[in-house]
């Protein structure tokens, strides 16, 4: 059975949780493959409102199995505080199963994540503060430390010993920050390993299994393709690959085995913390899009930035991503305007571009070239099939798809599970 892939297309907040929520329905194993607890995914169930960061949205599913893969760092506190909340509100956290080779996020690397943006001042990335890109720093700088070295406390206290070391150099000299001690943090690790234990499995040997026995493993992306430290706005990205090819790296399964890749849109976009945005609205229609939409990040609580739609953003991820098809959420909110802008390429000093830009300049520089669409201007989150919506509406999917190339399957008109209309 073919797995499949759900990404963010725009800067995060798509409405992915969501997305994966409704497509869980049909799952086996639900998959994160990279990122941390940078991400906020929020899923509303009847009356009930979840949250999750880390443990993906399959787990609101009965029966699915909650993977969390190698490509992720997991900050164990957090996993656990999470795996204790949703036990509390009744949902059975016992099929999740963590990758032994998953990074773990040190309480140095939180420490380090907000000083390097104190240190950036006005330059500053407008992280989360999580501790994401200082433990991906050392994943790659060879100085990490994994799940699997909780369960051996002489390789835990020899690495923490060896970074600690340079850590507590970094932090006291260059931060100004009072160092960190070797015992105490030694002694919470080793404290996490006999609560995470229950969970610790060869998650690519048991997402490999279960696509060989015909059953249908989704991967839930988190960040989004213009936060993707290789595709994105760099430096205003994070720490990882949010994109689709990932999804076979981070959860050591070959690409083979993905046949479909769902892109995730807002019918408009948002971006939180810094960096370039050429359809940002600072005006009353993006103050609009910000009290409707309810646009504040699930994780940090931050006033989420809003423009319209960007095509040429869209057209990009579905390139980087090779999309199959489109789900194209929070329609509803567009409810609000008469009119609606759609940005189809970037006009600057150097001519128009009509494709994602190589010179990352351009998108400071560029007025974004719109073409405006009628806009339906009545309550649409009561719709539950397609032929529920008015004409408007169906011509605004359709401009979408034919914009971006690929069928939208899946249209979103409010939080909650039932306010998805498939195709
Ligand atoms: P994610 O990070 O991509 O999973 O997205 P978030 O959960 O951070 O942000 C999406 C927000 O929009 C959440 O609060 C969802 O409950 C909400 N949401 C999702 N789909 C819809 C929709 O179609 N309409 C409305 N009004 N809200 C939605
Ligand atoms: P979901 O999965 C929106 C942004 C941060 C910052 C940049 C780097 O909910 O879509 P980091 O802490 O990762 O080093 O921050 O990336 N960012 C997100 N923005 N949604 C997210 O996740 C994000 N995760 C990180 O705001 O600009
Ligand atoms: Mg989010």
């Amino acid at each position: 059975m073919p797995a499949t892939v759900i990404v963010g297309t725009q800067w995060g907040d798509e409405g992915k949780g969501k997305v994966t929520d409704v497509l869980a329905e049909n799952a086996d194993v639900v998959v994160r493959f990279q990122g941390g607890n940078n991400a906020g995914h929020t899923i509303v169930i009847g009356e009930e409102r979840f949250a999750l960061t880390l443990i993906p949205s399959g787990v609101l599913n009965p029966g699915v199995m909650p993977v969390i893969a190698g490509g992720c760092v997991v900050d164990p506190k957090v996993l656990l505080e999470e795996i204790a909340t949703l036990e509390s509100r009744g949902v059975d956290t016992s099929l999740l199963r963590l990758s032994a080779n998953a990074h773990l996020i040190m309480p140095y690397h939180r420490v380090l994540d907000a000083q390097q943006e104190r240190f950036l001042g006005e330059a500053q990335i407008g992280t989360t503060k999580r501790g994401i890109g200082p433990a991906y720093t050392d994943k790659y700088a060879r100085n990490g430390i994994r799940v699997q070295d909780l369960f051996d406390a002489k390789i835990l206290a020899d690495k923490l010993a060896v970074t600690l070391r340079e850590k507590n150099k970094l932090l006291q000299a260059l931060y100004d920050q009072p160092g960190m001690d070797e015992k105490e943090i030694l002694d919470e690790y080793l404290g996490y390993a006999e609560l995470l234990a229950p969970h610790v499995a060869d998650t690519s040997l048991l997402i490999s299994e279960a696509l060989g026995q015909g059953k249908q493993v989704l991967f839930e992306g988190a960040q989004a393709t213009l936060l993707d430290v290789d595709h994105g706005t760099y430096p205003f990205v994070t720490s990882s690959n949010p994109t689709a090819g990932a999804a076979a790296v981070g959860a050591g399964v070959g690409p083979t085995s993905i046949t479909r890749v769902v892109g995730v849109a807002k019918a408009y976009i948002s971006r939180v913390g810094s960096g370039p945005f050429p359809t940002e609205l600072d005006d009353e229609v993006g103050a609009r899009m910000v009290e409707v939409g309810g646009e504040f990040g699930t994780v940090t609580g931050r006033r989420r930035r809003c423009g319209w739609l960007d095509t040429v953003a869209l057209r990009y991820a579905t390139r980087i991503n090779g999309l199959t098809d489109i789900a194209l959420t929070k329609l509803d909110v567009l409810s609000e305007f008469d009119r609606l802008k759609v940005c189809v390429a970037y006009e600057t000093d150097q001519g128009r571009f009509d494709e994602f830009p190589r010179q990352q300049r351009v998108l400071y520089e560029s007025r974004p070239v719109y073409e405006e669409l009628p806009g339906w201007a009545t309550d649409i989150s009561a719709a539950r099939t397609l032929d529920d919506l008015p004409q408007e509406a169906i011509d605004y999917i359709a401009y979408v798809e034919k914009s971006a190339g690929v069928p939208v399957t899946m249209v979103s008109v409010g939080p909650q599970r039932d306010a998805t209309l498939l195709r």
